[in-house]
C-alpha cells in the first residue's frame, strides 16, 4: 500500500504481509463497513492498517460532498512508534493519539474497531472498555472486534502459541493475555444491548479468530455486513 512508503521498509514489509495473509483486512475492505459520515474509531490501532484500508474502501463510492465532509477517523495506540507510523500513513486523513485506550477519550462513532486488542487487557478492563465503546456508538452504529475463541480446541492453542511467540520476539516476556469463548463474548455484547453476529476470521491460517459484528438495535447504517 503506497501510503506506507514514507514509514520505512520494515513497516512497509510488515503491512504488506498483513494485507496479504490476514483475512481481516480484506474483509474490512469488502464488507461495506465505512460509514458515509460520522466517525470511525480504531482502538489499539497499531500502525493504522484498518483505518488505511477503510479509507481506501470508502473513497471510490462516495460523492464529492461526502468525501469532503467525512467520515472522521480517529485512532488510539499506546506505542508511539506505531502511532507515528499510523499518522504518517494516514497523512492527515485520521487523528492518531498516542495513549492508553483505557484512559483516552474518543468521540461518538458510527464504527468502532477493536481488532486483536482486548486480549491484552484483563477481564475487568475488557468489560470497562466494551461498556465505554457501546455507550459511544451512535444510533445504528457498529462495534467490530476480533478475538480468538477460547473454546476452539487445538486452533485456540495454536493462536495462543503464536501470540506468545510474537510477544517473545518483541521482548515482551511479561505480557499476559485474557481470552474468552465465543459464547462469553456474545453474551457480554448482548448484555450491552448489542445484536451480535460472528464471522470466522482465520481463513488460510490455523488460528481460532472470530470477528464479532455488534450493532446497536436502533436501526441499521450503511450496507449490511457481508457474511
Ligand atoms: C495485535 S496489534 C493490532 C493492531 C491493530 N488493531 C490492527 O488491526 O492492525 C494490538 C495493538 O493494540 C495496542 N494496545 C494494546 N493495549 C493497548 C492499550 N491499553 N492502549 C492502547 N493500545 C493498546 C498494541 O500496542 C498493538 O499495537
Amino acid at each position: 500500500m503506497a501510503r506506507y512508503r514514507p514509514v520505512g521498509r520494515f513497516a512497509q514489509g510488515f503491512v504488506r504481509g498483513k494485507l496479504r495473509h490476514d483475512p481481516v483486512y480484506r474483509y474490512l475492505f469488502e464488507a461495506g463497513l465505512p460509514p458515509a459520515d460520522g466517525a470511525v474509531v480504531d482502538l489499539g490501532c497499531g500502525r493504522g492498517i484498518a483505518l488505511a484500508v477503510l479509507a481506501s474502501a470508502s473513497a471510490p463510492g462516495l460523492s464529492g460532498e461526502a468525501q469532503a465532509t467525512g467520515p472522521q477517523r480517529f485512532g488510539i495506540e499506546r506505542r508511539e512508534a506505531h502511532a507515528a507510523a499510523a499518522r504518517a500513513a494516514m497523512d492527515g486523513e485520521a487523528e492518531i493519539v498516542t495513549g492508553d485506550v483505557l484512559a483516552t477519550d474518543f468521540p461518538c462513532a458510527r464504527l468502532i474497531l477493536l481488532i486483536d486488542v482486548l486480549l491484552y487487557l484483563n477481564a475487568a478492563q475488557q468489560d470497562q472498555l466494551l461498556e465505554r465503546a457501546a455507550a459511544r456508538l451512535s444510533p445504528g452504529g457498529r462495534l467490530v472486534m476480533r478475538e480468538a475463541d477460547a473454546a476452539a480446541g487445538w486452533r485456540f492453542a495454536t493462536t495462543v502459541a503464536a501470540e506468545r511467540a510474537s510477544a517473545w520476539r518483541r521482548c515482551e516476556w511479561r505480557q499476559r493475555y485474557q481470552y474468552r469463548s465465543r459464547t462469553e463474548w456474545v453474551n457480554r455484547l448482548g448484555e450491552l444491548g448489542l445484536a451480535v453476529r460472528t464471522i470466522p476470521m482465520s481463513r488460510g491460517t490455523p488460528f481460532a479468530n472470530l470477528l464479532y459484528c455488534a450493532e446497536t438495535s436502533s436501526g441499521s447504517h450503511g450496507a449490511p455486513v457481508r457474511n
